[in-house]
């Protein structure tokens, strides 16, 4: 079995995939303004198994697009909508998010947690922007630094897995420069790491390595995730995910000097 197929078995079973939270998703539609009763288009970018895209389902008058490059993440999702009753209001489509067959201005909302990185966030905000409707939202979760300057450990793992990891300030001077407008933003707490994501992978891991005859690469894709948590443990003074808000403008006519 190569890596990406032990990483699809490791993380299929968790209800998440990333760090996030129902309380945090609700909180992020707070801060957007949406109406709930309202019909709505909405596409959930790198939906993993499901978890904001089942909330998100349940909480609005929505239509929601689940999309993931992953049929085996998708699988369990429609699973999980069957059971929640929501499988009615939800579709999922396996494509990628740097190809994205949705037409211009279909979209009322973008949501994508910690999933842009995937093709980058300022690729992602620029390229997603002509599906979002004149006054639609985009939320996306982003790793985010909490400080101007970090451990050098810290430092140096980030940069390597991802180039683009910066401040909020200019996380959110991307989006201004791509033309949108910031709405809110936050920082998701520590619990959305740990008793979400990291706590339940853990207590995987056990399984996983059976499933997998305890072979080298099994061992090492668990000392990878591993890895990553005592990072987290660590260093979360400095590092986090934080969840941007921003609203395409109305109008296209506009000048910036
Ligand atoms: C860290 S997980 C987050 C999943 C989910 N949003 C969550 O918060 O639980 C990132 C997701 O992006 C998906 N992904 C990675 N690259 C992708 C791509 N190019 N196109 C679509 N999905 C992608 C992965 O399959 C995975 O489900």
């Amino acid at each position: 079995m190569d890596d990406l197929q032990l990483l699809i078995d490791l993380h299929a079973q968790g209800r998440r995939q990333g760090p996030g939270g129902d309380a945090e998703t609700e909180r992020a539609l707070e801060l957007a303004g949406v109406d709930r009763a309202v019909p709505l288009k909405v596409a959930d970018i790198g939906c993993g198994t499901g978890a904001s895209a089942l909330l998100l389902a349940g909480l609005l008058n929505a239509r929601v697009t689940a999309v993931d490059f992953l049929p085996e993440f998708l699988e369990v999702l429609q699973q999980r909508a069957s059971s929640l009753g929501v499988a009615d209001r939800i579709s999922t489509l396996a494509c990628s998010m740097d190809a994205l067959p949705f037409a211009a201005e279909e979209l009322d909302i973008i949501w994508s947690e910690g999933a842009i990185y995937n093709i980058g966030f300022e690729k992602g905000v620029a390229d997603w922007k002509r599906h979002l409707k004149p006054g639609g939202l985009l939320v996306a979760s982003e790793i985010t630094w909490l400080t101007d300057a970090r451990p050098t450990e810290l430092q140096h793992h980030w940069e390597q897995e991802y180039p683009e990891i910066d401040v909020a300030s200019a996380k959110i001077r991307v989006l201004e420069e791509q033309g949108y407008s910031p709405a809110g933003y936050f920082v998701l707490p520590e619990h959305c790491w740990l008793d979400e994501y990291y706590r339940p992978m853990q207590a995987r891991f056990d399984h996983f390595l059976q499933r997998h005859g305890h072979s080298a690469e099994a061992r090492a894709v668990v000392a990878v995730e591993q890895r990553e948590i005592e990072l987290y443990e660590t260093y979360k003074a400095y590092v986090g995910y934080g969840v941007y808000v921003a609203r395409k403008p109305l109008h296209r006519d506009l000048l910036s000097c």
